[in-house]
């Protein structure tokens, strides 16, 4: 067997955890200079079920240490989805003089009401930490937030509302979100409803998160993400978010129509870090897969891995505000062997991967061309394997084709692994800024800024280190390649 950290599919620059199986990001938190990643976890088996919350800190969101698994289930069930945050006033009473709690609220999931066939499934509960995150205690009154009828309750995301001078929680409830407020993280009463009719429906709404993001003048905007399963852009799982104006009761959407943070098929559950320190941007995480085939894919002895974390901000006309999404800055600092290309004439196929010199198919790309151009990259191996990234002037779409990647077939044909994924380019700027993060087992494109993003996953039997750029008549004035190094290695 491999190395641990060190397999073939193994992400060198995305959390994974060592092993066994991981969903959802939770509890994202920043306290006293570590970075929280709190994440859903089965320590027991490479497969959904079991569900704890496991654990990873960071000092730079670039660098993991997976620690011991935080939060087990106990009678009141599983710990599903949720978050946390640093109760500095000690609202909740749980804290010790000059010892803050950090708090998380979490969805117990109870298996035995489940097989009783009953719609109470799912309540939200309460665990704090007087150590910095490292072990926790359930809060003795749990559930502090029952369920409401719903069969589909979960994934608390809490937050401090200044002007209010509460906790908020935005709550998923099977086709709508609902908030809660609290003046203690404890008792939590309802202050309203959103999103029935609102946006894509074609799955369960799950994960939510109310945060604030800036536009390019620096005023901020408030905006709901909505994690959603399946019915995404491409099949299965993916985020759709709202931009609006919360009011301190309700939020309202100020923009029309579905909007997506991803329209790759590997990219759910994102949620943003709480409480990070002044001036730092937005972040968020993913979790880089898709329920449709999560638990086929083809790596052992773990399964899954995060996304990036990507700083979000706003940019368009009023009225017409979108996210956009980039790695975070600091990921720069394990890039090596950077080389830049200038004028490179294009026609017909020109190989970049002899400039990169890659060998283990692990690399970060920048380039940009006229807003009408089309080009594809193809990641290609000797046994004929590729993944081809590019954009379509004629269809104004950037696609992501991984039906020749490899193992393709590990899920059923009808989970669409070995679909392409599309997605449309909304910028209207003269020129394709694009910005690639090759890791091994998955790319995740950056277009236009980071307005338009594909997250792709793929299991090829060797590496994909060929790297070519075709497209006709095309010379670009700049290309930037580095390869990346590993996080795991000290
Ligand atoms: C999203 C999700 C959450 C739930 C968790 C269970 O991927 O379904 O809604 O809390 O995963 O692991």
């Amino acid at each position: 067997a491999a190395r641990p950290y060190h397999e073939q599919h193994r992400p060198q620059f995305h959390f994974s955890p060592k092993e066994n199986w991981m969903n959802d990001p939770n509890g994202l938190v920043y306290e006293n200079g570590t970075y929280h990643l709190f994440f859903q976890q089965n320590p027991t088996a490479p497969v959904a079920g079991n569900i704890h919350w496991g654990h990873a800190t960071s000092r730079d969101l670039v660098h993991w240490q997976q620690q011991p698994t935080a939060i087990a289930p106990d009678s009141l069930g599983l710990i599903f989805s949720g978050s946390a945050v640093l109760d500095a006033q000690n609202t909740s009473g749980l804290g010790q003089p000059g010892r803050p709690a950090l708090v998380a609220l979490y969805t117990s999931h109870s298996e035995k009401k489940e097989k009783l066939g009953r719609q109470d499934v799912e309540n939200q509960s309460l665990a704090y930490s007087l150590d910095y995150g490292q072990t926790w205690t359930k809060y003795a009154q749990n559930p502090v937030l029952k369920n409401q009828g719903s069969r589909d309750f979960r994934d608390p995301k809490v937050s401090w509302y200044a002007p209010g001078k509460k906790w908020l929680m935005a709550l998923s409830a099977h086709d709508h979100i609902e908030f809660y407020s609290s003046k203690n993280l404890r008792a939590w009463t309802k202050e309203s409803d959103f999103g029935r009719t609102l946006g894509a429906h074609g799955g369960v709404w799950e994960c939510p998160d109310l945060i604030q993001v800036k536009d390019a003048q620096g005023q901020p905007h408030d905006v709901l993400i909505v994690n959603m399963n399946p019915g995404g852009p491409n099949g299965g799982s993916a985020t759709q978010y709202f931009v609006g104006a919360f009011d301190g009761k309700s939020f309202r959407a100020t923009q029309p129509g579905t909007r997506w943070l991803d329209y790759g098929p590997d990219n759910y559950a994102g949620v943003t870090w709480a409480n990070l320190p002044a001036g730092s941007p937005t972040t968020l995480i993913g979790w880089m897969s898709n329920w449709e085939y999560c638990q086929q894919a083809p790596t052992s002895p773990w399964r899954s891995a995060m996304t990036v974390p990507r700083t979000l901000a706003l940019r368009g006309a009023p009225g017409q505000l979108q996210l956009a999404s980039q790695p975070i800055a600091g990921l720069g600092k394990l890039f090596e062997n950077p080389v830049t290309l200038t004028n490179v004439a294009v026609s017909g196929s020109y190989d970049l991967g002899k400039s990169l010199k890659d060998t283990t198919g692990r690399y970060q790309l920048k380039f940009t061309v006229p807003q009408a151009q089309t080009w594809a990259l193809v990641l290609s191996n000797a046994a004929k394997e590729q993944v081809i990234i590019g954009y379509d002037a004629a269809k104004k779409a950037y696609y992501l084709d991984r039906s020749k990647s490899g193992n393709v077939t590990f899920a059923p044909a009808e989970k669409g692994f070995a679909k392409v994924a599309r997605a449309p380019r909304t910028a209207t700027g003269p020129t394709q800024e694009i910005t690639l993060l090759v890791d091994a087992a998955s790319a995740e494109l950056f277009a236009d800024g980071g307005l338009t993003c594909l997250t792709g996953t793929f299991f090829p039997s060797r590496p994909l280190t060929g790297l070519a750029l075709q497209a006709s008549g095309l010379t670009v004035p700049k290309v930037e390649l580095a390869s990346v190094r590993s996080i795991w290695d000290k």
